[in-house]
């Protein structure tokens, strides 16, 4: 039976369909099981769609309570019954209960090198144009297990690219971007096919 994936993303959704097409190419052996999304607007609920994978908008302010946010989650993640789950882009801190019930099984991609340029405040673009304004010649692309710190987790796999004194957040997003496509699959496949195999 394939292993199954759940991803996470609120956003245009570029680092899940890397993933879709990597399933579809063959070079990825996995099913997604679904999409949660926080933003109705997400370009990733587009993409889901036009692959059939089922996507879900789960926002806390549709809940009572925080708490029951977090139950509706979990149940959601549990009906799946992924092997993996995958936080493509997502921008919400994920409730420490799912945490804890999938340990060492999440894992997120983050635009930089961790741990530089991680934590709080360093998402999109807000990373790229640290990493310019301190003059690094290197930047690139991290996967990570989620823990309950943002971006802390251990770190799995990396890839570099040049950061040219040209560049503009957007210059280097997009070439950091062209990484993050490669290695989020790939790291996917590593942990499915050869970790837990
Ligand atoms: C990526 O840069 C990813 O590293 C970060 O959020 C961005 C999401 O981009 N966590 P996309 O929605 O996958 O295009």
């Amino acid at each position: 039976m394939k292993p199954t994936i759940v991803v996470l993303a609120s956003g245009s959704g570029s680092n899940f369909q890397s993933v879709i097409d990597s399933i579809r190419h063959g070079t990825l052996n996995a099913h997604i099981g679904a999409l949660i999304t926080n933003k109705s607007d997400a370009g990733a609920i587009q993409r889901a769609k036009a692959a059939g994978i089922p996507a879900l908008v789960m926002r806390p302010s549709d809940f009572s309570s925080y708490d029951a946010y977090e139950t509706a989650l979990l149940e959601e993640i549990q009906s799946v019954q992924p092997d993996l789950i995958v936080l493509a882009g997502y921008l919400l801190k994920l409730p420490g209960r799912v945490i804890a019930k999938f340990p060492l099984r999440i894992i997120n991609i983050h635009p930089s090198l961790l741990p530089d340029y991680g934590g709080k405040g360093f998402y999109g673009h807000h990373v790229h144009r640290a990493v310019i304004a301190d003059r690094r010649t290197v930047s690139g692309c991290t996967v990570h297990i989620v823990s309950e710190e943002f971006d802390e987790g251990p770190i799995l796999s990396q890839r570099t690219v040049p950061v040219f004194p040209t560049d503009s957040p957007e210059t280097l997003a997009k070439r950091v971007l062209e990484q993050e496509h490669q290695l989020l699959p790939q790291t996917i496949h590593l942990i499915l096919h050869v970790f837990i195999a």
